[in-house]
């Protein structure tokens, strides 16, 4: 137990933000010891920051320069300011559609996770439900890792499985994984929230 203590937490997404809505539902419900003290995203369109501020979150959008790819060393120093003058401890990569970088990851050693919808290390990068169904897997899954430099290659915490129907589309299995990351992921939290 952590004594009573929360978590601070800063997720970081770029679209429609369903992990996030587990996050709090779980945290409402009480089965996670945390608090949601900023949401931020690379796009300001992106659903994510709306629910954030639904949710009372401290949120905003920091555009990186390039419309891809890693977030550049300026960004991500941006991004440490936010997340530090929030006190966030752990950051949590939501369908965060980009590449961290080492101003990132010195900041907040061991402290970055990401859920990724395949079971690592199969399908890393985009698309992986896609990935899947083109590599003929019967089962496939989602996985909660460390981040590190590279894409989608870092320490694995945990996975589920799920299984692959014959008529599946990449659409309905990404739904089905996202079921999945949606218990998986504050299930992951949590337990960070128990080690504090
Ligand atoms: C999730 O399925 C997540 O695993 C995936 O983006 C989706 C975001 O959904 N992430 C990646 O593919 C990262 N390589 P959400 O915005 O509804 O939480």
């Amino acid at each position: 137990m952590n004594g009573g203590r929360v978590l601070r937490l800063g997720v970081l997404g770029s679209g429609r933000g369903s992990n996030l809505e587990a996050i709090v539902h779980a945290i409402d419900e009480g089965r996670l010891p945390a608090a949601l003290a900023a949401v931020l995203s690379d796009r300001p369109e992106a659903r994510i920051l709306e629910l954030g501020r639904k949710s009372g979150a401290r949120t905003g959008a920091i555009v990186p320069s390039e419309p891809r790819g890693p977030l550049g060393a300026g960004t991500e120093e941006e991004f440490v300011r936010v997340l530090r003058e929030e006190n966030v401890e752990l950051v949590v990569l939501a369908g965060f559609m980009r590449i961290v970088g080492p101003v990132f990851l010195a900041a907040y050693p061991r402290r970055i996770i990401n859920i990724h919808p395949s079971l690592l290390p199969k399908h890393r990068g985009s698309r992986a439900a896609a990935q899947a169904l083109a590599a003929g897997d019967t089962v496939t899954g989602c996985t909660v890792h460390y981040v590190d430099e590279g894409v989608d290659t870092g320490e694995i915490i945990a996975q589920r499985e799920v299984p692959v129907f014959p008529g599946d589309t990449a659409e309905t299995l990404q739904a089905r994984i996202q079921t999945a990351e949606h218990e998986l992921l504050p299930a992951v939290i949590a337990s960070f929230a128990g080690h504090e």
